[in-house]
């Protein structure tokens, strides 16, 4: 590859929509042994890159300014590093990504998903779904490994079981019903009013407004309460616990970092009754689970809106204020 710069987005401040800029000469980034290069054809926009603009995230992640930001993309390989075996220059793959060329202490991945190139390790890649476009394969990954991570690894969730997805129409929050409807969970799903025709046509077995009726306040009890908002806390979820239910969230709070980080005590708390925090890794052995998931039919791309990268603080400001009823995406190329 001869072409030494990019298109990408960049933050030199922490701030608002405004400190979004778009580039045109930044340099290609260079792989080491363990990583290829990725031409992007599309970035997944998530609420972490928020964060990452405000600089919320600055005291825990290793990254400083200036950044990328984004870390969801599809695209193909156009370089691969001496120790990568697994796949080749030309193929279509899709992933978390993560800059770092080790996994990081913080657990944080590295990001730089907002550029026309960017470099991932092997080990986060998956080849892509079979029928999906870049831009609806780059909605899928870092919301699909969080509720992948969370249902079925994290709680080893089993068909017949009652789970309640709080946030149901989101990103995370549709990932997590589709991938409880696959397994053959009870899913009732918490959303806007406004979300009611989009979330019926995920099939969930009931839904529940929550401007209209609070989940906590019912006599209803769930094996898994999965709360993706972040506003209903344990402590207010545990009677719509059975005894031995599990509530889970993927919401940081200082609660949820204590659980985190010292899980056997939090669940003496509820007796048999457990209180879980789960933190999304890049992983492209998920990935790729994910991906066979999707191919036999099980899983559909939600795409609530695409924006162009010259649109990126118009897409920041939506994801801010807008309605959420799947995923955003940032499309870097044609
Ligand atoms: N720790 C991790 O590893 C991890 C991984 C992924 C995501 N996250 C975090 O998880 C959160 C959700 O992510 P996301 O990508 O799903 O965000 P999103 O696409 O913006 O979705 C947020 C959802 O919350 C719903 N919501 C808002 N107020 C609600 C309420 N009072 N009751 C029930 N639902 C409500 C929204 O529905 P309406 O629009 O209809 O109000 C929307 O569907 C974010 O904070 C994100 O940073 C953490």
């Amino acid at each position: 590859m001869n072409k030494r710069t990019m298109k990408a987005v960049m933050i030199t401040q922490y701030g608002g929509p405004e400190v979004l800029t778009v580039k045109r000469d930044i340099n290609i980034p260079k792989i080491e042994k363990n990583q290829v290069l990725i031409e992007n054809y599309a970035a997944g926009l998530n609420p972490h890159d928020i964060y990452l603009r405000k600089g919320i995230l600055a005291s825990v992640i290793d990254d400083h300014l200036p950044i990328i930001p984004g870390l969801d993309i599809a695209g193909k390989i156009v370089a691969t590093g001496e120790s990568v075996t697994k796949f080749s220059v030309g193929q279509n793959v899709y992933a978390m990504m993560d800059s770092n060329n080790e996994f990081a202490k913080t657990g944080f991945a590295k990001t730089g998903a907002y550029a026309a190139y960017c470099t991932t390790r092997e080990d986060t890649l998956s080849l892509m779904p079979n029928n999906l476009s870049y831009v609806e394969a780059a909605t899928i990954p870092l919301v699909y490994l969080t509720a992948y991570q969370a249902i079925v690894k994290k709680l080893n969730a089993e068909k017949g079981q009652k789970i309640l997805i709080n946030g149901a129409s989101g990103g995370v929050g549709c990932a997590a019903v589709q991938i409880a409807h696959y397994i053959g969970l009870e899913v009732s799903a918490v959303c806007s009013m406004h979300a009611n025709n989009f979330m019926r046509s995920l099939n969930p077995t009931k839904i529940i407004h929550y401007e209209h009726a609070d989940f906590t306040k019912s006599s209803e009890k769930y094996d898994i309460i999965f709360d993706v908002v972040g506003n209903k806390n344990y402590e207010v979820c545990r009677n719509n616990l059975t005894a031995t239910g599990t509530y889970i969230s993927n919401v940081p709070t200082n609660e949820t970092f204590a659980v985190y980080h010292n899980p056997s005590d939090s669940e003496k708390y509820g007796f048999h009754k457990k209180n879980k925090y789960n933190w999304v890794t890049p992983s492209g052995n998920d990935l790729s689970k994910i991906t066979s998931i999707i191919n036999q039919g099980h899983i559909v791309p939600i795409i609530n809106k695409v924006f162009n990268i010259d649109e990126v603080a118009k897409a920041h400001k939506h994801m801010e204020t807008g309605i959420s009823k799947g995923k955003n995406v940032l499309k870097i190329k044609d």
